[in-house]
């Protein structure tokens, strides 16, 4: 496993997105995926599946230490006292003391960025988190959230796979030392049978999904992809045994379009 300094902190290259998986199936998925290597988990309080998340990683029988746990506070908890105390309800749902990595999950123009960030720091100073983050911050908003949080941000968690071009939000991370984690890394699943992904797999005998998370590692990114399969949990992982050379990386670049969001919503900022 590759790892992403960021910081102050360390985070495995590849993690599972969890989004969408509840009950059973998302905590046989989490324990499968520790079995096979994984040791990077990404929930959040919205996707309501941080209990079954915790009972995968709990069934797994690892060292609590040797994993990278991550959770997202949702916009309506962001006043202060909100805040801290939705952290605890998701640690008790996550049978936990405290997750390594805690982002706020989209941004909230109805609450000042400060008190949030506040609030934020407030619950590492605390111990319930060893890391703080954001999520689908903008340039502007990433540069604004360095300048007014106490404690030092380690990412910016943002839609980032082949038909989107990230480049202005990954100079901005890279600028304050925040790693961009890739969500949606491979399109929702939309880089299967894609044509020129393919066909730099067949070179190196990966899949259309591999050379994808590999294009996105090999850039220095973090990619959690998700999958309900535990076949697949192999497939997304097995990417730290070959290199895409420079011709290869830039032919997947290319591949960006102005219509490659797929996340979109009412209350999202105003995207780069
Ligand atoms: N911060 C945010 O606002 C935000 C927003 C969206 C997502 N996220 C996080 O990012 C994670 C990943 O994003 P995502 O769930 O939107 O999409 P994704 O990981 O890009 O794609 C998941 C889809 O791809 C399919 N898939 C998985 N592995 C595959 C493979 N090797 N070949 C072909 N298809 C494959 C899955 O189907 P099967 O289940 O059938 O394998 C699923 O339908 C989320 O789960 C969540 O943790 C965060």
């Amino acid at each position: 496993m590759q790892f992403v300094e960021a910081n102050g902190a360390r985070i495995p290259a590849i993690g599972l997105g969890t989004w969408e998986l509840r009950g059973r199936i998302c905590s046989r998925v989490v324990e499968q995926a520790i079995r096979l290597g994984y040791r990077h988990i990404d929930t959040a309080q919205v996707y309501e599946n941080e209990r079954d998340v915790g009972e995968g990683i709990h069934a797994a029988r690892i060292r609590r230490d040797e994993m990278f746990v991550t959770t997202k506070v949702w916009t309506t908890h962001f006043a202060p006292h909100n805040l801290e105390r939705s952290v605890k309800e998701s640690l008790t749902r996550l049978r936990m003391t405290e997750v390594d990595l805690l982002l706020l999950h989209w941004p909230n123009p109805q609450v000042p960025l400060e008190e949030t960030l506040g609030a934020l720091a407030h619950a590492k100073q605390m111990g319930l988190t060893r890391h703080i983050g954001l999520s689908n911050f903008t340039v502007a908003l990433i540069e604004q959230a360095v300048a007014a949080c106490p404690e030092p941000l380690v990412c910016d968690q943002v839609e980032y796979h082949p038909y989107l071009d990230q480049t202005k939000v990954q100079g901005a991370c890279r600028q304050n030392g925040l790693a961009t984690v890739a969500y949606s890394p491979i399109a929702q699943g939309n880089v299967r049978g894609d044509e020129t992904l393919s066909d730099i797999g067949k070179a190196h005998g990966k899949s259309a999904a591999q050379v994808c998370l590999r294009w996105l590692v090999q850039q220095g990114a973090v990619a959690i992809p998700r999958t309900s399969k535990v076949e697949r949990l192999s497939e997304n992982i097995d990417v730290f045994d070959f290199m895409l050379s420079e011709t290869e990386m830039s032919r997947i670049s290319h591949l960006a379009h102005p219509k490659g969001r797929l996340t979109d919503y009412g209350f999202a900022p105003k995207w780069d």
